[in-house]
């Protein structure tokens, strides 16, 4: 007795397969992050993220371009501030002439139609690499959400389309949207990190920025990644709070979170593949343990499976190459 009903119908060739795919990739599913560093000429490739680089503007510029015209069409931006401009309140980061507002205005030069969102946290600013001011050992909340109001509206100022805070201070979402408000600045959106986990694999990112914690580490405002009703709440407090956008941060150890907040709320629902999951698929593959493009497409689509609705990623390129 044969079975009726065969699954396998549906996987005969790549037709079918096709014509019954529930997910796609395209470029409108990517948000590209963006490393910036000062000086002129500068195209740095990072050491722990092959392939992956800091520009100075000019070179920016032409990144900039490049992405548009691969139809890539929203960026989120990061700047290595020199140790020199990094102090304990993140004074710099208000700085209207500094790096980040510069990075924003260069973005709108190149191609005045691409997304500008901008990372608010302390930790490229901070003496102490940490998203917060600190005293005596403590990240302190309330005079944190203070300047990173300021600085979101120093972005908006700048011409930043969204502001993303990833610092995971309490009550920072509303005090973003408060002061943007109080500036007029009524339609720059909100992408918060809403959920995001004290991760070990954030490592190659703090190389990129030269951001690693000075003492301590980020558990005492980054999620216990034990925890999975801590990130609904995380999540309605910021939506509650004004936020746009929601994050899950990472991606690929987090995609039952992903799927979570994807039932749960109605905002559109944001995932960053970090700096060490693409570690983890570069080193694999320069080893011949894994096939690169095809690891790299795979997650990818499992980021859609999850129910993201945005991808932030490091292959964002790399996909869109090879899809095209
Ligand atoms: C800092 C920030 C981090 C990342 C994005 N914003 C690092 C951290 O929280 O320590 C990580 C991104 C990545 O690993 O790719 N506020």
């Amino acid at each position: 007795m044969y079975p009726l009903k065969r699954n396998r119908r549906l996987r005969t060739n790549e037709a079918i397969r096709s014509l019954v795919r529930e997910n796609n990739i395209t470029p409108n599913d990517f948000l590209v992050p963006l490393f910036v560093v000062e000086g002129m000429g500068v195209k740095e490739e990072i050491p722990s993220m092959p392939n992956y680089y800091r520009y100075s503007l000019d070179l920016l510029y032409m990144e900039i371009k490049a992405l548009w015209a691969m139809g890539l069409k929203s960026v989120l931006l990061f700047v290595k501030v020199p140790d020199k401009l990094k102090d304990n309140q993140g004074t710099e980061a208000l700085n209207a002439e500094g790096l980040m507002q510069r990075a924003i205005k260069t973005v709108k030069d190149a191609c005045p139609e691409m997304l500008v969102m901008t990372d608010v946290a302390l930790d490229p600013y901070s003496s102490y690499g940490h998203d917060g001011i600190v005293e005596e050992g403590i990240i302190l909340n309330d005079e944190t959400a203070e300047v990173l109001a300021e600085m979101a509206v120093s972005h908006a100022e700048a011409g930043a389309n969204f502001v993303a805070p990833s610092d995971m201070m309490d009550g920072r979402i509303g005090a973003i949207r408060e002061a943007l408000e109080d500036e007029g600045y009524t339609d720059t959106g909100i992408m918060s990190y809403a959920a995001k986990y004290a991760s070990a694999f954030y490592g190659p990112f703090r190389d990129a920025l030269d951001s690693a914690p000075g003492f301590g580490d980020k558990k005492t405002y980054q999620m216990d990644y034990a925890n999975r009703f801590e990130a609904l709440r995380e999540t309605e407090m910021d939506i509650d709070e004004g936020a746009d956008i929601v994050m899950v941060k990472p991606g690929m150890p987090y995609l039952d979170i992903v799927r979570e907040v994807k039932n749960e709320f109605d905002v559109p629902v944001a995932v960053y593949q970090v700096s060490g999951e693409y570690a983890m698929i570069k080193a694999a593959a320069e080893k011949g343990w894994l096939n690169h493009d095809q690891t790299m497409l795979e997650s990818t689509m499992a980021f859609k499976r999850a129910g993201a609705d945005i991808i932030a990623s490091y292959f964002a390129k790399d996909v869109v190459k090879l899809l095209s």
